[in-house]
């Protein structure tokens, strides 16, 4: 069983996905150990409680320094022995510490069709209104090993999504989501919980 814990900081609604996923047997091999949150307040920690799973918040806020939160964070992940580590909106940069320790092991969905409209900067809204500013005609998602860049590491999936001409910011972000991000981000922990990918040369290959 893979021990997959889920970092969040808003909504929730990818971390819905891998819940039913999990639920209706679409990710097999997978036990989702806890859900992580930098807000207390979020409606997804409500959804892991809602599902049985261990739901727990480590503010930047209680803490004096960025340094001691990023221990924190770290000591927290620790504590649950992950397999696999999932950025479903997690709006906090994770510590080097955390992305040397978790090397291979730590996987992020971005609403866009890396490399366009990612790194500094591009993060929720912001991705979609970029997008509808440059006028692309596609845009899409994408899940991706993390490393110390920004949306930077090596490819796992990525899913393409058409713009229409009357979208505004919120309705793609919608639409982003329905038709990629939904399913992008269970296939892809589906696939690593059964062994089917591997980083080959700073590459994802399927196995079979
Ligand atoms: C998603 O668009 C995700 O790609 C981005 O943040 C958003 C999180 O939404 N990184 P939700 O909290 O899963 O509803």
């Amino acid at each position: 069983m893979l021990r997959v814990m889920v970092l969040v900081s808003g909504g929730g609604t990818n971390l819905q996905a891998i819940i039913d996923a999990v639920a209706s047997g679409t990710i097999t091999n997978t036990e989702l150990v806890a859900v992580l949150s930098n807000n207390k307040t979020v409606k997804s920690l409500e959804r892991a409680r809602n599902a049985g799973i261990p739901a727990i918040s480590v503010s930047p806020k209680d803490f004096e320094s960025r340094a001691e939160f990023n221990e924190a964070l770290l000591a927290k992940v620790d504590e649950y022995q992950p397999d696999l580590v999932v950025l479903a909106g997690f709006l906090v940069a994770i510590p080097e510490a955390m992305v040397h320790k978790y090397n291979g092991r730590i996987i992020n969905i971005h609403p866009s069709l890396i490399p366009s409209f990612c790194g500094v900067g591009y993060y929720g809204l912001k991705v979609h209104e970029k997008a509808l500013e440059r006028g692309v005609k596609v845009t899409g998602a994408t899940v991706h090993f993390v490393n110390e860049g920004m949306d930077e590491g090596p490819i796992v999936a990525q899913k393409a999504v058409a713009v229409e001409d009357d979208d505004t910011p919120e309705i793609l972000q919608r639409r982003v989501m329905e038709q990629a991000e939904w399913i992008l981000l269970p296939q892809a922990i589906d696939d690593i919980a059964n062994g089917r990918i591997a980083v080959v040369d700073g590459k994802v290959k399927r196995l079979k």
